[in-house]
C-alpha cells in the first residue's frame, strides 16, 4: 500500500486509476480547468480562527452532567427506551457520545487526512491552484486536531464516568467503505476514498451544525462540537470548490464511475450503525423483539430517507450543478436510495 492510499505518482497499479491520468488538463463536455471560476480561499484568517490555533483544550468537570444532547439520540425518544432504568439511560447517552467521537477520529485519521495529504503533496494529480494546494495543509492540521480532541474527550469521559466505550475498532461506515472498495479493482480504492472525502466534508457541516446548536449537554462537549463545526464550515467551502476542479479534470468513464458512486457514498456516510445500537439496547435488558421494534420505528425507511435528503441537500445541489446525475445510471442510483425524487 502506498503512502497516500494508492494515489501517488507513478503507481504501477494505476492502470485504471483516474487520478493517475489527471496530470493533464482534461477538457470534458463541462469545460476545462481554465474556465472554472477562480478559487476563493476560505482560509485567509485560518491562523487566528482555526480551533487548533485558537481554542483551549476542553476539559470535562468531575460531574460531567448530560454527556450528549438527548434530542440527538434518536432511540432515546422511543417509549421503550425512555422506560429504561436511569443508569442505563445515562449509559446510552454516554455510548452515543463515544460512538460520535470514535466516528470522528476514525474518519479524520483513516480517510480524510490521507486524501488531504495527497492533495497537498500533489500525489493526487487533479490540477488545482497553488493556493488550494497550500490550503490543504491547513485542513490536514485541522483534521489531525479534530481526531486528537475526539480521542482526548473520550478518554476524559471514561475517566470521569468509569464507562468503557463499546465501540468496534472499525466503525460501521469504515466497514461499509471497505466492502465497497473490495467490490472494485484495487487501483480504484484511492479514487473512492477521494470521492468519499468530498462527500463527508460537504455533509459533516450539516450534522455538526445541528449538533452544536444544542445546549442540552455538558459544556465541554458542546464546545468541542462548536470548535469542529466552525472549522468544517471552511472545509465545506473548500471541497465544494474542489469538486468542480476534479470534475473538470475527469474523462467520460471517470465521470460515470463517480456519478454512479456518489449516492452510495452518501448512504455509507449517513447510515446509522443499527447493529451496534441494537446490541447495546439488548445489553440494557430489552428483548430481541423489543429492540427490533425500537429500530424499525425509530429508523423507518421514511425517516432515514428524509434525514439523508435533508443532510445531503447542499451536496446534491453541487452534484446537480456539475450534471453528475446526467451520467448513465447515476440518477437511478440516487433515486433508488431515496436521494432524488422518482
Ligand atoms: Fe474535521
Ligand atoms: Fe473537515
Amino acid at each position: 500500500m502506498c503512502g497516500t492510499v494508492g494515489l501517488f505518482t507513478g503507481c504501477a497499479a494505476a492502470a485504471f486509476c483516474p487520478l493517475s491520468q489527471l496530470n493533464r488538463k482534461a477538457a470534458g463536455p463541462a469545460g476545462s480547468v481554465a474556465e472554472l471560476p477562480p478559487y476563493r480561499t476560505a482560509f485567509a484568517n485560518w491562523d487566528r480562527r482555526a480551533s487548533v490555533r485558537s481554542s483551549p483544550r476542553r476539559i470535562l468537570p468531575e460531574d460531567i452532567g448530560d454527556p450528549f444532547p438527548v434530542d440527538l439520540v434518536p432511540v432515546a425518544k422511543h417509549e421503550l427506551v425512555k422506560g429504561l432504568r436511569p443508569e442505563f439511560f445515562r449509559r446510552l447517552l454516554t455510548q452515543q457520545l463515544y460512538r460520535y467521537l470514535h466516528f470522528t477520529a476514525k474518519l479524520e485519521f483513516m480517510v480524510v487526512n490521507y486524501v488531504v495529504l495527497g492533495i497537498s503533496q500533489g500525489s493526487i494529480q487533479v490540477p488545482i491552484p497553488d493556493q488550494m494546494r497550500f490550503d490543504a495543509l491547513k485542513i490536514y492540521c485541522d483534521e489531525a486536531y479534530h481526531g486528537y480532541f475526539s480521542v482526548d474527550l473520550m478518554r476524559q469521559v471514561q475517566e470521569r464516568t468509569g464507562i468503557a466505550p463499546a465501540v468496534s475498532d472499525e466503525p460501521h461506515f469504515l466497514r461499509r467503505l471497505a466492502a465497497l472498495k473490495a467490490r472494485h479493482k484495487p487501483d480504484q480504492a484511492g479514487f473512492i476514498d477521494l470521492l468519499f472525502t468530498i462527500v463527508s466534508e460537504t455533509l459533516i457541516t450539516a450534522s455538526l451544525t445541528e449538533i452544536s446548536k444544542s445546549r442540552d449537554a455538558t459544556e465541554a462537549v458542546v464546545d468541542v462540537l462548536n470548535d469542529h463545526a466552525l472549522d468544517e464550515g471552511r472545509h465545506h467551502a473548500y471541497f465544494a470548490s474542489y469538486l468542480t476542479y476534479l470534475w473538470a479534470s475527469l474523462g467520460r468513464a471517470e465521470r460515470t464511475f463517480a456519478g454512479r458512486l456518489f449516492p452510495e457514498l452518501i448512504d455509507i456516510f449517513l447510515e446509522p450503525d443499527l447493529p451496534s445500537i441494537g446490541s447495546e439496547l439488548c445489553g440494557y435488558g430489552l428483548g430481541a423483539d423489543e429492540v427490533a421494534r425500537v429500530l424499525a420505528e425509530v429508523f423507518s425507511s421514511q425517516v432515514q430517507g428524509d434525514y439523508k435528503r435533508a443532510t445531503a441537500s447542499k451536496l446534491l445541489g453541487y452534484l446537480q450543478e456539475i450534471e453528475a446525475f446526467a451520467e448513465p445510471g447515476a440518477r437511478d442510483e440516487a433515486q433508488s436510495r431515496g436521494l432524488l425524487p422518482v
